[in-house]
């Protein structure tokens, strides 16, 4: 939800400032800005459209200097425009402003600064920002940042720039910031990937704390007290993997990466024994847990659907999943024997961050899935499980999802393991064989072309239904979720057996009905439910195990994925679902990577 670039060293801060936005933009893109400073004056250029469409407004010779501000914008109070757009600046047009979050007790604020003479010229809360800052300011920008934040209530990543300092203040309360240090030069970012191209250093900024950065050095604060003493962290990314190799979009990049992703979830914790060092959560603890709570967001959610099936099932531990958005606010029975897990991509999303702090705050043991190594929720949990698999740029998550998957299922081994319980030693060898199974797969041009071919067929159809039971059945509300993102079409999911509770009723012949109906679980079950559909007319598209002649009689069109354990099923399943809402989603023109009013990470309520 927005996205911030600072620049300050000695290099002309221009381009590194577009391309810093540019490589943010998945975060918000209705809307794009940059303010430099030179000779003690502040430029600024900003304007409603994303990065591509207006870069060549911006150009350099109007935005001079070494020493800059930047935002992407996801709008939240006032509509995408111009005058909206950030950076905000102060009425002297002294102090510039770029922030991400929301100011909760702007209206107030603006109130009384109006009252002070102060003219507001957005609609935006973050315009008191730049306003607080000006009344406070007497010569020193840091002590005026500082100041102002200490009336300002709400979520902010901030970054600052005064026309007469040559420095830029950066701030964050609730949203993510990353510092990244170079050679005398330094970066300010929503997030480290768009500074990944420029150094692998990075000082992570928690909540209440500010930087001052020069050319020359950068200094933490807290917003109470002095200085703080941080820790530089090292990259793991390669610049490589935040580019989009040749593939027309960074969806279908993270596709094909699937092999590769979930070898790395795997590596080194699976091969008699499951392997997991989850540092900060004793295992005695976890030998004893009396109940799993799993909460997370959106796809991440999705996942944990699946690994209550996996976990009841192997470990035995009673497991419940809750949106955390609901969790944070539903006062959750919690005690100090619960384990409560949380899943997240980006370690940022507002609601499971809040969730995470909710746990904690009622003596549960948080456990963290998450991919984005240092961020706000990996640094907050008791211990947890990296999923390695590298940057997810595209809005859909899809990498992500079978990386979580692949965490959630060698948790379950690991917690057996540490019950004595019976750990199923085909499962996980075939979890171990998993990348190699999706390679395959993916490599395989019949099952490529039978999923286009659906994907020609019935791109223009309004409606789908995507319905699958047990460990499928969240499967089936992933595969409705991807269709509705990126192509704007709707779709829902539902376990197999509630459509004659209702949905039936929407089924004739304009209904394509996705049914993930692979051998095992209740396979049976699912034939019948095929057959109320085909009554109906409704169109069958089904997901089925190879070989499966029967299902090409009964569905009018199926996809083949390959013969795994049951219960691994949704790891193969979602594959051909990622793929059809993506070819969906090109044939009907649609941005993929960047659907409307989407943005990749959160880190608003
Ligand atoms: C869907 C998608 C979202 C995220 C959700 C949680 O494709 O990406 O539904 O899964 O916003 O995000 P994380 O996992 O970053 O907490």
């Amino acid at each position: 939800m927005c996205g911030i670039f600072g620049y300050c060293g000695r290099r002309v801060a221009q381009p590194i400032l577009m391309e810093g936005i540019r490589r943010l933009e998945y975060r918000g893109y209705d809307s794009v800005g940059i303010a430099t400073l030179s000779g003690g004056r502040v430029f600024v250029a900003k304007k409603k459209g994303k990065v591509s469409e207006i870069a060549h407004q911006f150009a350099p010779a109007a935005l001079p200097g070494t020493l800059g501000i930047a935002h992407t914008r996801w709008s939240t109070h006032g509509i995408p425009s111009d005058r909206n757009a950030h950076p905000h600046l102060s009425c002297d047009g002294k102090i510039a402003v770029v922030h991400n979050g929301i100011i909760e007790n702007f209206s107030g604020l603006r109130e009384l600064l109006e009252e002070k003479g102060h003219r507001f010229s957005s609609d935006t809360d973050t315009e008191v920002i730049a306003h607080l800052i000006e009344s406070f300011y007497q010569g020193n920008i840091l002590d005026a940042v500082r100041k102002a934040l200490k009336g300002v209530e709400g979520t902010y990543g901030i970054a600052v720039l005064h026309a007469h300092h040559e420095e830029l203040i950066a701030a964050r309360n609730g949203s993510p910031l990353v510092l990244g240090i170079g050679t005398e030069e330094f970066f300010v970012s929503s997030d480290a990937s768009a500074v990944v191209e420029h150094t692998k250093k990075v000082v992570y900024l928690d909540d209440g704390e500010l930087a001052q950065i020069t050319p020359r050095s950068y200094h933490v604060f807290d917003l109470k007290k002095g200085v703080k003493e941080k820790e530089v962290s090292t990259l793991a990314w390669d610049v490589q993997e935040i580019e989009k190799k040749g593939y027309k979009h960074f969806m279908m990049k993270e596709i094909m990466e699937q092999p590769e992703s979930l070898q790395n979830t795997l590596r080194g914790r699976l091969d008699k024994d499951v392997r997991l060092s989850l540092s900060g959560i004793p295992r005695e603890f976890l030998a004893r847990v009396q109940r799993i709570m799993i909460t997370a967001c959106g796809t991440s959610w999705h996942a944990g659907l699946v690994g209550k099936h996996i976990i009841e099932k192997y470990a035995g531990i009673v497991t419940e999943v809750d949106y955390a958005s609901e969790f944070r606010y539903r006062d959750p029975l919690l005690t100090a024997r619960d384990l409560v897990v949380v899943i997240s991509q980006s370690g940022e999303t507002a609601d499971t961050l809040a969730a995470v702090k909710e746990a904690k705050r009622k003596g549960a043991t948080v456990l963290g899935i998450v991919n984005v190594v240092g961020s706000s929720i990996a640094r907050d949990v008791h211990g947890g499980i990296y999923i390695h698999a590298g940057p997810e740029i595209g809005v859909a998550s899809t990498k992500a999802f079978t990386g979580q998957l692949a965490a959630l299922f060698l948790l379950a081994f690991y917690l057996a393991q540490l019950r004595s319980k019976p750990v199923p030693r085909p499962g996980m060898r075939q979890l171990q064989n998993i990348p190699e199974v999706i390679r395959k797969m993916l490599a395989d041009t019949a099952f490529i072309s039978a999923i286009q071919k659906i994907a020609e067929k019935f791109h223009a159809y309004p409606n789908y239904y995507y319905l699958g039971r047990g460990v499928n059945f969240p499967v089936a509300l992933e595969g409705a979720l991807k269709l509705k993102e990126i192509s704007y079409i709707h779709a829902e999911g539902y376990p197999a057996a509630e459509m004659k509770h209702g949905p039936i009723a929407l089924i004739d012949e304009n209904m394509p009905v996705i049914f993930i109906a692979n051998r095992g679980g209740a396979y049976e079950k699912i034939i019948s439910n095929i057959e109320e559909v085909r009554s109906r007319k409704g169109k069958v598209i089904a997901i089925a195990t190879a070989g499966d002649k029967l299902m090409s009689q009964k569905a009018d069109f199926v996809i083949h994925v390959p013969d795994v354990e049951y219960e691994l099923t949704p790891l193969v399943n979602v594959i051909p679902l990622q793929l059809l809402a993506y070819y969906i989603a090109d044939l009907r023109g649609c941005a993929i990577d960047q659907p409307r009013n989407l943005a990749k990470s959160v880190t608003v309520e």
